[in-house]
């Protein structure tokens, strides 16, 4: 790489029709940990993020709520930018396509497409989705939308139509010649194939309400909303401007590197996009990845469906470190995810709380008591012993697969690689037993233990730096108690075995992630129940300085640095391994059920209400299988179910149990359970 090569991500412009929720959280820290990233790498990064302001979706919103569309956008927008700043999101700029720059970045692409002869008038008359703010020429008055489901409207209006078919073969040519550009493969494919059923030409205005940006020379027409939002990509480094300063930095940046979206608006970005770009003879974007969704309750979190649940309730009571390592490492990165706060406080407390923290407080703490703070000399020969140099080995490997899957996107595997490194060094410990080694007398011993603490203490800087991208605040904590400063200035291209200075003086070791203690979960709930309640107003973004400090969850007052202060003793290596005992085990009760009723739950499209009979009773579950197996394919199916879970409400439904399926391909399928051969209902598993 050259030095200061140029590397330009954008997230999607979220709409401003309501809060912000984690599905929006998700895109917007993805971007952040690839931005942090470039960043360490010496890449002149550009990040970008912004609201989408205008269309009748926001209109309608901003009436709702009694505002002007104006002041409602002003509203929800600085809810977004409050958020991203309160979560620390390092983006550069944030566009709102209610700006001036951006009005004259849409007008000079809708001009150049008007010119190159790609713009003509005609007659819509068809459906219209507001919901996704797409034009449905494939459903009859009163369908629904096939993508969103919610009810399409008739429309008939004069527009002017954007030539999209004549671009069909050069899109496909274009996704033929660059295998890159979209990204997963699942998804390019899906696009190949919509394209390839042939392209209508596509309404570029409307011109039955006034919420947009003015067609130029014709007033009564604004720009569709979707042509309105994506050139905010351009507008945004200066598209449109005649100052000079601004258009050379639209040729710095542009092409962007990376466009991140969610996957429902892959059409846009890879269709309508490129064929805007090649109409108006500007390149293309490098690559759009599309990213699964967050599910909540079994079916996409949104403000339509009600199952919303808002980044602030996990950063007020664990920290962004947590809801950030959260997001990255049990969503695999493409597949849609589930959130839970039980999942949450789970991954917080084994994989930070209990491998990195202790890590870092163990390794840390017995450097500062034993060599008075300062980083040991290792022994070169005589105290240095195999596993010295297999923590090394795999450090080394660590740093090489790390940063392929990080810059591949498999961004859930390069965390598991990582932490696999902290589960090695943690067991290391455990078995080297430093803390038995300092209490001998001899020279040899004294050699040991600084070989035993520099090899752990030089694994956890590399491993600090690799994932300082995805837990930026933690790692600069740690970095700076191992006495290494400033972590943003580290050079990552440079990461290497033996960079810890010998000698170097440690800063003070303080706990990085106490423990989250059992009410971790009630509290969150608790405080999404209160946001959600209608009669709560759109909460603000915390000033700097209140609520959890960054790096430092609310629980930790609960508890006190001392639950989180490392341990005198090494765990259980089993604790350090994730491993489980069988007595943990024999604690899920495994029991064959029989479906003996199954229905659809109504406004939840991957849930299904089931009665199972489990030989002592038939419970109710919901389960969130419905787009794979229709009721009728259920009944009288055997089936596992866990039996002894605590029963939880979904859709206002209780679900007494959990039916235990497969989690298949890309997509997550569910594949249920079974057997070969007959088994009696209520048999148990084990
Ligand atoms: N305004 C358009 C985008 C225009 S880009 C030129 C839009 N906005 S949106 O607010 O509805 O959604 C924007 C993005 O938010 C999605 O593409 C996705 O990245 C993210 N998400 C919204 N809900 C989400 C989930 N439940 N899960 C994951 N991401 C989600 O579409």
């Amino acid at each position: 790489m050259d030095k200061g090569q140029k590397f330009y991500i954008t997230t999607p412009i979220y709409y401003v029709n309501a809060r912000p929720h984690i599905g929006h959280a998700y895109t917007t820290i993805v971007c952040d940990a690839i931005a942090r990233r470039k960043r360490m790498l010496g890449y002149d990064t550009f990040f970008l993020t912004g609201t989408d302001e205008h269309g009748q979706k926001v209109e309608r919103s901003a009436t709702d709520a009694g505002k002007t569309p104006k002041l409602f956008a002003d509203e929800i927008s600085s809810l977004y930018r409050g958020l991203f700043d309160r979560m620390k999101i390092s983006y550069d700029d944030f566009i709102r396509t209610t700006e001036p720059r951006h009005q004259r970045g849409v007008q000079e692409l809708f001009r150049r497409l008007k010119v190159k002869g790609f713009i003509d008038k005609g007659t819509y008359t068809g459906q219209y989705c507001v919901s996704d703010e797409l034009y449905v020429d494939s459903a009859g008055p009163g369908a629904p939308c096939p993508e969103c489901g919610n009810p399409t409207e008739t429309v008939s209006e004069e527009n002017y139509f954007f030539k999209l078919s004549a671009f069909a073969e050069k899109l496909l040519e274009h996704y033929q010649k660059n295998p890159n550009f979209i990204r997963p493969e699942t998804r390019r494919n899906e696009v190949i194939a919509f394209v390839k059923s042939g392209l209508r030409d596509l309404s570029i205005s409307r011109s039955t309400f006034k919420w947009g940006i003015p067609v130029p020379r014709d007033p009564n027409h604004i720009v569709y909303v979707w042509l309105d939002a994506l050139i905010n990509y351009c507008s945004a480094i200066g598209f449109g401007s005649k100052n000079e300063a601004d258009q050379k930095k639209f040729e710095h940046y542009w092409p962007a590197d990376v466009h991140m979206i969610g996957k429902e608006i892959i059409r846009f970005h890879c269709v309508y996009w490129p064929a805007f770009l090649m109409a108006a003879d500007l390149p293309l974007p490098k690559s759009v990845i599309a990213h699964g969704w967050l599910l909540f309750e079994e079916s996409k979190m949104s403000k339509t469906r009600g199952n919303i649940v808002r980044a602030d309730s996990v950063i007020d009571v664990l920290g962004n470190d947590a809801l950030r390592y959260f997001l990255l490492r049990e969503v695999v990165f493409g597949s849609d995810g589930s959130f839970s706060f039980d999942a949450v406080v789970q991954r917080y407390n084994a994989d930070l709380a209990n491998d990195l923290g202790n890590l870092a407080s163990r390794t840390l703490t017995m450097i500062t008591r034993y060599f008075n703070g300062s980083v040991p000399y290792p022994s070169p020969t005589v105290a240095r012993k195999p596993s010295d140099d297999q923590i090394k080995e795999q450090a080394l490997a660590t740093i090489t697969e790390f940063s392929q899957l990080f810059d591949e996107y498999h961004l859930s595997r390069a965390l598991e690689v990582a932490w696999s490194l902290i589960g090695s060094v943690n067991k290391y410990l455990v078995e080297q037993e430093p803390w038995i080694v300092a209490e001998k007398e001899g020279e040899e011993d004294r050699a040991r233990l600084a070989t035993i603490l520099y090899t752990a203490a030089e694994a956890l800087r590399i491993v600090t730096a690799l994932v300082h991208p995805v837990i930026p605040e933690s790692t600069g904590r740690i970095w700076n108690q191992l006495g290494l400063g400033e972590i943003s200035r580290f050079d990552l291209k440079d990461l290497k075995w033996g960079q810890l200075p010998l000698g170097g003086k440690l800063g003070k070791v303080e706990p990085v992630f106490p423990r989250a203690d059992k009410s971790a979960v009630e509290r969150m709930q608790q405080m999404e129940q209160e946001r959600s309640t209608p009669s709560t107003p759109p909460s603000s973004p915390a000033p700097a300085g209140e609520g959890a400090r960054p790096g430092q969850p609310a629980t930790q007052a609960a508890h006190g640095p001392a639950e989180a202060a490392p341990p005198p003793a090494a765990p259980a290596a089993s604790a350090a391994d994730n491993k489980i005992t069988i007595d943990d085990f024999l604690k899920v009760e495994l029991r064959v059920g029989q479906v003996k009723f199954a229905e659809k739950v109504k406004g939840a499209d991957r849930l299904l209400r089931l009665e199972v009979d489990i030989g002592t009773e038939v419970r109710q579950l919901v389960a969130g299988i419905a787009l794979a197996y229709t009721p009728e394919s259920l009944i009288g199916r055997k089936v596992v179910i866990v039996a002894n879970l605590q029963p939880r409400k979904l859709r206002g439904l209780e679900s007494n149990g959990m039916i235990v399926a497969a989690s298949a391909g890309e997509e997550g399928k569910p594949v249920l359970a079974g057997f070969l051969e007959d088994v009696p209902i209520g048999a148990k598993l084990k």
